[in-house]
């Protein structure tokens, strides 16, 4: 993996965008970059497009530009590679930019996990659908075992779409975004079991298993888990008039407290919509939190609690310079197959469930 000279490190913010601006002019229409919503604010004012992992995996799917600089966390860049052609090139500005709720989901436990239930079930009664925050080989087994991928924005349509298909569906790897989402179905009396990939049959026992509907892989996001119920009930004390949205990746019980729950770009909508002289506390990573209030300076918009993303910060506007000055020679996302295309049959079907 190479590493970033030195001279790069060294520019300052002025002069590493004024070298990332004429890369772009040289570049024009060749060149498209990508801006995940938890980006520095500085990262997101170069960005092209900015959205969330739903909208810019449509945006790489939909781009015929030869380079793609996803400035995101790694798996967004390997899910852009799988979704544009062998002919584009996609590069991420800091490949140490790793997502650890994907770390919560490796092949080699999630694959004697899936065959011990399948033992126990008999095949063809299970559906398995992954989070977009996973690896690409994780994409790939859903894609070869008749499942799907999703994001944040349509979870409910996938959660729905698997259990037409089977009785039973396995997500991975966040366990409250499950749990947030099965509550969103709305429908009663479904079951809800935690597979706990550290516990022998992850916790469970045969009869567990035959009665559960919706298996949840245990993993969870740092950035998110760390709101808590607390925050909201001071927020309420402090403010009574805020308005309280959250993530879905964050706690069930700080989802209930909130007044709305949603992805990325739904907070952003939601924050764009509201009233001047609104108050909004926001449930999520606090680059975004600080850039709406920046950008949105007729609302009182404030973080529930700081919590920062350390993977996202990773990505600077001297990565994004460097990247760019040595165009596919640095830094460049590959999917192997076979596991791009199965992986592409995942997300292709959440792509077409639409957020
Ligand atoms: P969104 O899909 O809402 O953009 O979220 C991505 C993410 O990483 C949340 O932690
Ligand atoms: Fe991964 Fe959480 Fe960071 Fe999103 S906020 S990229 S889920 S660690």
């Amino acid at each position: 993996m190479a590493t970033i000279p030195d001279a790069y490190l060294s520019l300052s913010d002025d002069e590493a965008r004024e070298r990332i601006l004429k890369a772009k002019e040289k570049l024009g229409k060749q060149l498209l970059i990508l801006g995940h919503h938890y980006q520095r604010p500085e990262v997101v004012a170069i960005a092209d497009r900015r959205g969330d992992s739903f909208g810019l995996s449509r945006e790489a799917a939909a781009s015929d530009a030869r380079f793609i600089v996803f400035c995101g966390v790694h798996f967004m860049a390997e899910s852009a590679d799988i979704l544009t052609s062998e002919k584009q090139i996609v590069i991420h500005p800091n490949l140490n930019a790793g997502c650890p709720l994907a770390d919560f989901a490796p092949l080699d436990q999630v694959e004697p996990m899936w065959e011990r239930l399948v033992d126990v079930l008999g095949p063809g009664r299970v559906t398995p659908v992954t989070y977009v925050n996973s690896y690409a080989e994780l994409k790939a087994f859903c894609g070869r075992n008749g499942g799907a991928a999703c994001t944040s924005s349509n979870a409910h349509k996938a959660f729905q779409w698997a259990l037409e298909r089977t009785e039973k569906l396995f997500f991975f790897p966040d366990e409250n975004l499950g749990r947030n989402t099965v509550k969103r179905l709305g429908r009663q009396g479904l079951k809800v079991a935690v597979w706990d990939p550290a516990l022998p049959d992850g916790g469970l026992t045969v009869s567990q298993m035959l009665e559960t509907d919706v298996f949840l892989w245990k993993g969870h996001c740092h950035v998110h888990t760390w709101f808590r119920p607390e925050h909201v009930r001071k927020v309420r004390e402090l403010d009574p008039q805020a308005i309280v949205i959250v993530h879905p990746e964050c706690h069930e019980e700080v989802v209930d407290l909130a007044d709305h729950a949603g992805s990325t770009e739904f907070i952003l909508k939601f924050v764009r919509s509201a009233p001047a002289g609104a108050h909004i506390a926001i449930g999520t990573e606090v680059n975004m939190v600080k850039r709406l209030a920046m950008e949105f300076p007729d609302k009182r918009i404030y973080p529930l609690a700081r919590s920062l993303c350390p993977n996202m910060f990773k990505i600077s506007l001297q990565s994004v310079a460097w990247v760019l000055e040595n165009l596919g020679e640095v830094n460049v996302v590959k999917v192997p197959e076979p596991v791009r295309s199965q992986a592409r049959v995942a997300l292709d079907r959440m792509l077409q469930l639409a957020a």
